[in-house]
């Protein structure tokens, strides 16, 4: 995809997305329809379905030729990696939009012939746009994101990771989660993949792991945090394919070998 497109692309998006921000927040306190999708505890309401249609008919309208994969179902079921492909999270942090009100986002990010191009995550009821464009650097809104702190060392750092890293598991020895909270400054959880991304690129968070994502939680995301030195993996340091689910590891060059390295290569069960 050439500069001039890209950047078309990227102004088209980013009007559709505050739009689609600004409709949800319009909302919030309606009463909420809420289904359960894979478990009682993974919810969908209408307004992910809606989101998501939104975007599913201004792909069809206005760029034909482009695929969508989007987690509630609207897009595409075949991809060809060579393709413009627009990868959705129509709503991420359902459970937070439920109970909280707060903290979910709208997130997409834009792949062409494989290369991320385009990313955007919505704090929507915040009103922080994170964008970036490949080679352009990444913006919270106007300001553009400085680059990562190389230097900051793992007792500097505020690791972003749930509670489940603490407990018996079946993908991890939960021991090495617990040795990184000891080992890390401070640890949150945000109950939103993509805005902990956005939290990594402006280094409010250091760290963010994922025993399991799925690609609509981390296309935006990485495509930001590239933008701003940082390295998206999975937890073996291993490249995390478009359209995978994986594990993730997320954070600057230095902390990204130490933690591969000394705390999850030999832990995977
Ligand atoms: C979830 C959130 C959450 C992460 C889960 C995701 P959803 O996405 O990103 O932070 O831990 O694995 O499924 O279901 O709210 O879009
Ligand atoms: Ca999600
Ligand atoms: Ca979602």
């Amino acid at each position: 995809m050439n500069k001039v497109a890209r950047e078309a692309l990227f102004n088209q998006v980013r009007a559709w997305t505050l739009q689609a921000g600004a409709l949800i927040r319009e909302e919030i306190y309606k009463p909420r329809t809420i289904d359960t999708k894979s478990n009682p505890n993974d919810l969908v309401t209408e307004m992910d379905r809606a989101v998501e249609a939104f975007f599913a008919d201004k792909i069809n309208r206005y760029y034909k030729g482009h695929l969508l994969l989007g987690e509630e179902g609207y897009g595409d079921k075949e991809f060809d990696k060579n393709q413009t492909i627009w990868i959705l999270d129509p709503i991420d942090g359902t459970m937070n939009f439920v109970h909280q009100k707060q903290n979910f986002a709208i997130s997409i990010g834009i792949y062409n012939e494989g290369l991320g191009e385009i990313g955007f995550i919505y704090d929507v009821m915040n009103n922080n746009l994170y964008s970036a464009m490949r080679d352009g650097g990444a913006f919270k809104n106007d300001y553009k994101l400085p680059r990562l702190d190389e230097h900051k060392q793992l007792n500097q750092s505020i690791i972003c990771l749930n509670h489940r890293w603490l407990m018996e598991n079946k993908y991890y020895d939960h021991h090495v989660g617990q040795q990184l909270v000891r080992d890390a400054r401070g640890t949150r959880t945000y109950g939103s993949a993509a805005l902990e991304f956005a939290y990594i690129a402006e280094g409010a968070l250091d760290v963010y792991v994922s025993m399991r994502l799925e690609p609509w939680d981390i296309a935006a995301g990485r495509i930001i945090v590239r933008e701003v030195g940082g390295i998206t993996t999975n937890l073996e340091g291993e490249e995390v394919g478009m359209l995978e689910r994986s594990s993730v590891l997320t954070c600057n060059a230095n902390l990204h070998s130490l933690l591969v390295n000394d705390y999850f290569s030999k832990v995977k069960k």
